[in-house]
Formats: structure tokens, sequence, C-alpha cells
């Protein structure tokens, strides 16, 4: 089990790109393999939850290929042409490899069963799995948990939907499943979440309807291929803000972010506690928005964090954690109980990473109170093999008085392969081991 060894830093500078989006990268793969033609993907993620993806759609009788760093061809078979895969498809640690499998294979002829590492294997499905039976789906899970199978053969109907959760994951599996069902399929959203499903979807030829929380599609006779460009991921951007904020002297810039308006939450956040964010060079990769973010050296103070923001930035909270330890006063978030049912309970996650280091805080049921601006020590800490946590308190050494240990780091890859190299070249102390 690798670890991490993190001196304390004071200083960070630099101008970095960091690796490919997630979200975008999973749905690239599936969508292609549906499409009619050859995909290309560049920019693709190459950490193991979008590897997973990949191989499970080989699986499926999907030739896939990488040709270079970051390059992906998918041949597509056609919505009808996947094969019966002839054993488990295995998601490791993706969640969301899950649950948009669940959507896509609840339609196909075949029967199939999908299952992961530890921690997927502890985390919810039947979100998405109720949606997909009322669809006419047949689909079976342990005790609401992986391993799910699915029986296929089923005509699905459209249905619409209004999600009790704000997650674009049980958005995208019932869109994924209502690209074979009879009539219209329609998700109505209790608050914005991702929509790189939608925004894809149209990239394959696909009709999709979006307004004012309601997307609608019908199955379309075929998708057809496409080239993407994936923007770099700002959930993993989210960490160099975070330190750029507490060690940057000088302007520090991460190129090429991906700022779809339902992903900028951590960057309305962050400028909430004071700190001098500014976007440059607005560009396009294909349907999704990308551009330049300029850190400038900032005194960030806490801040109440608005709970609209919460689903448009759930995966960053680790980080802002983290910015909130170390700003002036009280931060407070709340409406964000999905924080326990993510990779790991990231509440209790944090919460006790923050007990080792001597941070003021309080766990809620749905969020934390954080009072920052304290110096704190160094310790040991156990990411609960989550990468978010992994790399949040990476970030701590910034502020920490003595190293930080980080046990159980190795699923950093599959977000963020190469963090720690990258961290170092900007000034961090993460040592390796083991
Ligand atoms: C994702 C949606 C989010 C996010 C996850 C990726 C996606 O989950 O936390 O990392 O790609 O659709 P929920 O849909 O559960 O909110």
């Amino acid at each position: 089990m690798t670890s991490y060894v993190v001196d304390p830093a004071d200083r960070v500078a630099g101008e970095i790109t960091v690796p490919g989006d997630k979200s975008v990268s999973h749905r690239a793969v599936m969508l292609g393999a549906l499409a009619e033609g050859r995909t290309h993907v560049t920019g693709f993620l190459e950490g193991e939850d979008c590897l997973s993806t990949m191989e499970a759609v080989a699986h499926l009788g999907v030739h896939v290929e990488q040709p270079g760093p970051g390059e992906v061809i998918v041949d597509g078979v056609g919505l009808h042409g996947l094969r019966a895969p002839t054993a488990t498809l295995d998601m490791g640690n993706a969640g969301t490899a899950m649950r948009l499998f669940m959507g896509l294979l609840s339609a196909q002829p075949f029967d199939s069963e999908l299952t992961g590492d530890a921690s997927l294997m502890r985390r919810p499905m039947e979100r998405a799995a109720k949606p997909l039976r009322a669809m006419g789906a047949r689909i079976d899970t342990h005790d609401g948990k992986p391993p799910v199978r699915i029986h296929g053969g089923q005509q699905l109907q459209g249905i619409r939907y209004e999600m009790p959760v704000a997650s674009a994951q049980v958005k995208s599996a019932v869109l994924l499943a209502g690209l074979y069902a009879q009539g219209e399929t329609t998700v109505v959203e209790p608050g914005v979440t991702r929509d790189h499903t939608e925004r894809m979807l149209q990239s394959f030829g696909c009709e999709v309807r979006a307004r004012d929380g309601v997307v609608t599609l019908a199955a379309p006779k075929s998708l057809q291929a496409a080239s993407l460009r994936v923007p770099g991921d700002i959930s993993s951007a989210a960490f160099f803000l975070v330190a750029a904020c507490l060690g940057a002297r000088e302007p520090f810039t991460i190129r090429a972010v991906g700022v779809n308006p339902t992903r900028t939450g951590i960057l309305e956040m962050l400028a909430l506690m004071g700190a001098d964010l500014r976007l440059v060079n607005h560009r396009s990769f294909g349907s999704e928005p990308v551009a330049d973010i300029e850190v400038r050296p900032s005194r960030l103070k806490g801040a109440r964090i608005p709970e609209r923001l919460v689903p448009l930035a759930i995966d960053e909270f680790p980080a802002l954690f983290v910015a909130a330890a170390c700003a002036e006063g009280e931060t407070l978030v709340t409406g964000a109980a999905e924080l326990r049912v993510k990779e790991s309970d990231r509440i209790a996650a944090m919460a006790r990473g923050f007990e080792v280091l001597g941070v003021q805080h309080e766990a809620l049921a749905d969020g934390m109170r954080i009072v920052g601006g304290n110096p704190f020590r160094g310790g040991t800490i156990d990411s609960r093999g989550d990468h978010r946590i992994a790399m949040a308190f990476a970030v701590a050494s910034l502020r920490a008085s003595a190293p930080i240990t980080i046990l159980d780091v190795d699923n950093v890859a599959t977000s963020f392969p190469g963090f720690a190299e990258l961290a170092n070249s900007v000034g961090l102390n993460v040592g390796v081991r083991g």
C-alpha cells in the first residue's frame, strides 16, 4: 500500500495543465462505443476509473485503441451492436462507470453483471436502479449495493423521472436507457447537475432538449461518431487552485480547464472566500467551454457556502475544506449529505484528518463547520483509499508545521495519474513511499 510523506512547503509557482476530465472521458468511450463509425478522443484521462470503462467496453465487443498518450480510438458498433460480455464487468473504483453502464446495459438483449473494488461495493446503486426499473428494466442489487445484475431482453418505456437527489449519474443512466426506450424520456432535476451527457449526446447527433432543469430525449435511430477533445478536469485543478491561493507569490496559471457552468461551483466558493481567480483565454473543446485559470496571491477568509453551489462542486469539498482550514474565521458547509456516500464518507474522513492536524471543526450530518486560520501540525492521516482525501491533505502541507503522512494513496491513480510529480514541480514536497 503506497503512502505520501508530505513535508511542509510555503510557496507554489508555475503554469500547469491537469489531466483530462473524468466525467467527459467516461462518456466519450461509452457513446463512442454506441455510435456508427470511428470516434477519436484526445486529452482522455488515462486514470484507472476511465480505463475500467474502456475495458468494459472492450468486453462488450468494441474495438478500442490507445495510439498515443491521451488518445483513444473507439470503433463504434452502433446502438444495437454490443455483444454479451464473457465475464463480470469490473468497474474498479468508478461509481460513474457503474451507474452509467446500468442505464446502458438495461436496454441490451443480453444479461450482464457489474462489480467493483471494496469502496464501490459499499456505494448505493438503488438510486439508479429504481428509475430504470420504472422504465421496465430488470435489475438486482445486493441490499442496494453492488454486485448489480442486469437481466437483458426488456423493452424499455420512456418515463418522466423526478430525481429525489441531484445526481448527474442517475440522470445520465436514465438518459442512456432512454436511447432505447419507446416514447420520450424526461428527467427533472431538483438542482443543477453536470450536463456532459446532454452536451455529448448532441455532439453524436442525438437531439436532447434541456430547459429549467427538465431534460428530454427520444430514442434516436443512430448516433454518429465524433472527434472529441477532453478539457482539463476542474475537479483535479481544484487542488492546485487551493494550493495557489495558499502559496502563490505571483500569478499561477492552470491551462485548458473545463469551465462548464455546471462544474464551476469551486470557483464561486473560493471567490466567496476572497480568492482572486481570473478566467482568461475562453474557448471551446467541442461543446465544452474551456479557459485558463489564473490565481493571484489571495488572503482567504471563512464563508457561509450557499447550498445551491453544492451539486456544482460536489467532488471539490475535500479541497475546499482544506482551503477553509487555512482561511481566517469560520466556514460553514451544509446541504452536502451526499459527501457521505462518495468514494469514502468524505465528511468523516476529512473530520478525522482535521482531528489529527489540530484543525478546529465540527462534523455535521450534511456538512462541516471549520474554524480556520490557526497554525496546524503534521501527523498521520488515513485517506481511506479515497483519491480526493489524499490529494486534499497533500495541499494542507502548505500550512502544516510538520510532515503529513497520508496512508493508502494508490487510488490517486483513479483520477489524477502523476499528481505527486506535478505537485512537486510547483513546489510541494510529496514523497511517495512503498
Ligand atoms: C459524476 C457525477 C457526480 C460526481 C462524480 C461524477 C458524473 O456524482 O460526484 O464524481 O460523471 O456524472 P453524482 O451523480 O452522484 O452526484
